[in-house]
């Protein structure tokens, strides 16, 4: 089966087609680039069944092409990132909810099942245990840039359902918890990235706040599996799935494993977050998934650690440091 992955140049994108290639399938992926890096698919260039096209995913007839091509669409592409959302809000707003309407309008029209990634921040404000998917959303107010990014996400959701309404759009909505692992990029403000590259550094951990906040961190591998589980289950249709791993951790235990697991002298430092992001930046005291409707749907349940995704994040680390130091030698 031929499946388009926009933002198959990411970080979740790039393990979803390396997994649905691992599976025989063909895949093409459609990336501009942006933050995405043709490293992150070095493991599967060469790969006859693979085909990447540089572009974007809110140029419509590109999209529309490439929709008609594939069987199954996997819209990954977005602006992503607290640093990028608050830095570039238009940018956010219209690749986010732009972006997924062209694909959505596209797989409508052509008759295509898509799995739009969408994500644990549209649960914004909510408190409670655990998020179930028919949680109310609660979100902040447009003057605190960082809810343009839940805020376009939750616009693409209901765009589905609009389409699903008015096209017959086949589709299923993944909403994402904190996933973690190898290729993920500490440039545009994801906490586990830029932790692994402070205490390799021998520089300070920053924690904002006092740490309690809680995350559920989520293995790449456990949600790209239950994103191919999703894709190939036809009860999944019309309606929207947590992925995440149900454990909270704390962001300043997550900061305490970090330092224990590269066994490094840094010390932990608590900072005003408002420092870095002015009055952009809002903060949630906890966000874990209620994931009975992934389980009862796929059968699935995460079981990979978060200890395991820190240990892939240093050792990929530690071997560009090391590629780094020989090319220094070698110049
Ligand atoms: N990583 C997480 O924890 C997480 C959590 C929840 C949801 N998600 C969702 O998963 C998806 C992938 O996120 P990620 O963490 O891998 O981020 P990422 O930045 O690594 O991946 C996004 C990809 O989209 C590409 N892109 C951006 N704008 C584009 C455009 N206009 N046209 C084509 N490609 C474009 C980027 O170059 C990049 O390769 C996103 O939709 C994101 O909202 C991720």
């Amino acid at each position: 089966m031929k499946a388009l992955i926009t933002g198959g140049g990411g970080f979740l994108g790039s393990h979803l087609t390396e997994a649905w290639l691992a599976c025989g399938g063909q895949a093409i992926v459609l990336d501009d680039f942006s933050t995405g890096r043709e490293t992150n698919l070095a493991s599967c260039r060469r790969n006859a069944r693979l085909e990447v096209v540089r572009g974007s995913a809110l140029d419509a007839p590109l999209v529309a092409r490439l929709v008609k091509e594939a069987e199954i669409v996997f819209h990954f592409a977005a602006a992503v990132g607290v640093r990028l959302v608050i830095r570039e809000p238009t940018r956010t707003l219209e690749t986010n909810f732009c972006g997924a309407q062209t694909v959505l309008d596209a797989c409508a029209r052509l008759g295509r099942k898509v799995l739009l990634a969408s994500t644990s921040e549209v649960y914004g404000k909510g408190t409670g245990a655990a998020f179930a998917e028919d949680s109310d959303l609660i979100l902040g107010t447009p003057t605190i840039g960082r809810w343009g990014y839940a805020c376009s996400k939750a616009m693409a959701e209901f765009y589905a359902f609009a389409q699903a309404k008015r096209g017959g759009l086949r589709f299923v909505v993944a909403r994402y918890f904190n996933v973690v692992g190898a290729r993920q990029t500490a440039d545009y403000g994801m906490v586990l990235p830029r932790f692994v590259r402070q205490a390799l550094d021998g520089t300070p951990l920053t924690v904002f706040g006092n740490g309690s906040q809680t995350r559920s961190f989520t293995h790449v591998a456990d949600a790209v599996e239950a994103t191919l589980r999703l894709a190939s289950t036809p009860a999944a249709e019309g309606t929207i799935v947590n992925v995440g791993n149900p454990e909270p951790l704390s962001v300043l235990d997550l900061a305490k494993r970090v330092i224990r697991l590269a066994d490094s002298a840094s010390a932990i430092a608590h900072v005003d977050p408002r420092a870095s992001y002015d009055q952009d930046f809002a903060d949630m005291p906890s966000r874990a998934p209620d994931i009975s409707r992934l389980e009862k749907l796929t059968g699935f349940r995460p079981r990979r650690t978060v200890d395991a995704a820190i240990r892939d994040l240093l050792a990929e680390a530690r071997e560009k440091t090391g590629e780094n130091s020989a090319a220094e030698r070698e110049g």
